[in-house]
């Protein structure tokens, strides 16, 4: 059988760098108790090693406060299972019946369906339209907060496109307009550098398992310092246990439950690995291979690609559609004759593909991680080129 190869880096990174399975590994197996229930020398290590990569997490989204010696409360940096759950937190903590929200059509259902539901419940929603390559303007995002906006949620890249969001350009219009600014980071979060002071982010919502490299079912929730935002789960927190609501104070607020300790081990691993590599250099890999692909798809004859064709403001995630082929059959062909591991249909994603013009059956997907090599890349042109030809 032919070595797999993999470019569906959106959907999951894969491989896992060695250090992270270890990680998960020797921690587990050495340390594996409860932190915070217990005070005994191991639940003390493990609550250490938690709290010490929420401080990781903290300043890795706050460069700019950490470059001016100013602190940010790492408490405020929330464990969570992935981004879904760190957007439900968001929108369930700021939204009442009666309250609009503004949001986009590149938006994944992590973002459209916990609202749709608070829509459901009386409240409103504005979806705002991308440009036809998919770029949001930060101006209509200003033209649709209203008195009653509560909450501005932006996806800052596209898992259907690649596009990248001005978010610095959207936060300062929500700064200006007093609405607070959430982002959605799943396909940026350790691919793109990302600065919550500097974008005037409220509430960043990250998965460990992509771009920063940890277990799946692991994810966070950053707080700004001056953001506010309500509970909406409450459970054991290992503190004040005869208090009989949920703690006011952070990170109980909102955390409740055992925590995933292996898993945050493995996304502190994944984390050390980026910054290790340093995220400029693995976009910068990641981009080179991109170009090439992209270059090569575009030259097939029968394929398209949709949204923009840009090299700069995006992430290495393409989407193609060939004709005479329906999409999923693109994606099985690939799997099957050629083991190159794409990912079809709408990803999650149903309004930028009815903005594309490419529902019901979506596109087929091309997504680059730092583990390809160039001839991954030409062995997929050549596939897609090939597939093509039998009907184009
Ligand atoms: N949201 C992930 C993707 O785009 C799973 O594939």
């Amino acid at each position: 059988m032919e070595p797999i190869i993999y470019l569906d880096n959106a959907a999951t990174t894969f491989p896992k760098p060695d250090i992270v399975h270890e990680t998960v590994f020797n921690f587990y197996k050495q340390y594996g108790v409860n932190p915070g229930r217990t005070g005994c020398d191991l639940a003390i290590i493990a609550g250490n090693m938690i709290h010490d990569t929420r401080v990781k997490f903290s300043n890795f989204f706050n460069k700019s406060l950490v470059d001016t010696g100013k602190t940010k409360d790492p408490n405020r940096m929330i464990f969570t299972m992935n981004a879904t759950m760190s957007l439900n937190l968001i929108v369930n903590g700021l939204i009442k019946p009666g309250d609009h929200i503004v949001t986009t059509m590149v938006e994944h259902n992590s973002v459209i369906r916990p609202v749709n539901h608070k829509v459901r419940e009386g409240a409103e929603a504005t979806y705002v339209a991308p440009d036809g390559e998919g770029y949001i303007d930060p101006e209509d995002i200003r033209k649709a907060i209203k008195n009653n906006t509560g909450l501005v949620i932006v996806n800052h890249a596209s898992n259907v496109t690649g596009v990248v969001q001005d978010i610095k350009a959207t936060g300062k219009v929500c700064k200006e307009e007093g609405v607070p600014f959430a982002v959605d980071t799943a396909q940026t979060a350790g691919v793109l550098p990302i600065d919550m002071a500097e974008c005037n982010i409220s509430f960043l919502a990250f998965t460990g398992h992509k771009g920063l490299f940890g277990p799946t079912g692991t994810g966070g929730l950053c707080v700004a310092d001056d953001a506010e935002i309500n509970q909406t789960f409450a459970g054991g927190t290992g503190v004040k246990s005869a208090y009989p609501y949920q703690l006011e104070e952070y990170p109980y607020r909102l955390e409740a439950g055992t925590q995933n300790l292996a898993g945050i081990a493995g996304l502190s691993a994944g984390l050390d690995w980026v910054t290790g590599k340093g995220v400029e250099n693995i976009h910068k890999h990641e981009m080179t291979l991109f170009s090439v692909l992209q270059e090569g798809l575009s030259e097939i004859k029968g394929v398209h690609i949709w949204g923009t064709k840009k090299l700069e403001n995006r992430v290495a995630t393409l989407s193609i559609t060939v004709d005479n082929y329906d999409p999923s059959d693109i994606g099985t062909m690939l799997d099957v004759e050629y083991e190159i591991q794409t990912r079809t249909g709408l990803q999650c994603a149903p309004l930028i593909h009815e903005h594309l013009g490419t529902t019901p059956r979506g596109t087929d997907r091309f997504s680059v991680g730092p583990f390809n090599i160039r001839d991954h890349i030409d062995t997929a042109i050549k596939a897609v080129a090939e597939i093509s030809a039998r009907r184009n």
